[in-house]
């Protein structure tokens, strides 16, 4: 695609997030829970409705899945979720300057197996520099997966990083997603943003 063609859609992509995201909730809390690739929504919903004080916010590239995260989150009548239709690095861009992440969670993100397209996974370094950014004090990140290979990266990516630091504590909620559900067996890990990276 032409560079200029490429900036226009981004550009329009850009504002039409803006948009929505000024659009959903009365006013923007301080600090937010954000699921990326959220799926149908399963899993945000309960743990909204078991979190009544957390503002949720669950996005998801694909339109179908969000629709019916959204029917979900309306059914549940809870004011503290919500779900959009979002590209993960699109929304840290436009996402309104004040807000952080208290917690992330990223469940069964696409594996990508072929090393060739390791470059699509989610969780690499540039990409948690960007969610480093944008997490509060003590932020926490979720990772869960059932790809072993995956799980191994993630936790050698996670170790290394300077703004993330691995922590052997419990994950916080369970409930299973729907490519849980399929899995035989899945591995989690956790991260704490280190002290002198997150941004209050
Ligand atoms: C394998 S599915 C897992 C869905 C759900 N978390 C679950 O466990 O059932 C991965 C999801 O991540 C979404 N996704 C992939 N890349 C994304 C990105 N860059 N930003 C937002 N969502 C993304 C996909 O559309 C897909 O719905």
């Amino acid at each position: 695609m032409p560079l200029a063609k490429a900036q226009a859609l981004h550009a329009a992509r850009s504002a039409e997030l803006d948009a929505q995201l000024a659009k959903l909730w009365p006013a923007w809390p301080k600090t937010i829970t954000l699921e990326i690739g959220c799926g149908h929504g399963h899993f945000l919903t309960a743990y909204a409705e078991a979190h009544p004080k957390e503002h949720c916010l669950g996005i998801d590239i694909l339109a179908d899945r969000i629709s019916r995260a959204q029917k979900k989150a309306h059914r549940s009548g809870l004011a503290n979720l919500a779900f959009l239709q979002a590209e993960a690095r699109l929304l840290l861009e436009v996402l309104p300057g004040t807000v952080r992440f208290s917690r992330i969670f990223v469940l069964f993100p696409d594996p990508w197996p072929k090393r060739r397209h390791h470059k699509h996974r989610l969780l690499q370094v540039e990409f948690l520099d960007l969610l480093a950014k944008r997490a509060g004090k003590g932020a926490h990140l979720f990772f869960r997966t059932d790809y072993e290979p995956y799980y191994q990266d993630a936790v050698a990516t996670l170790r290394d990083h300077a703004a993330w630091q691995l922590a052997d504590e419990t994950w916080p909620f369970e409930f299973e997603t729907v490519f849980q559900s399929r899995a035989e067996v899945h591995h989690s890990c956790i991260a704490r943003v280190r002290t002198r990276h997150h941004d209050t």
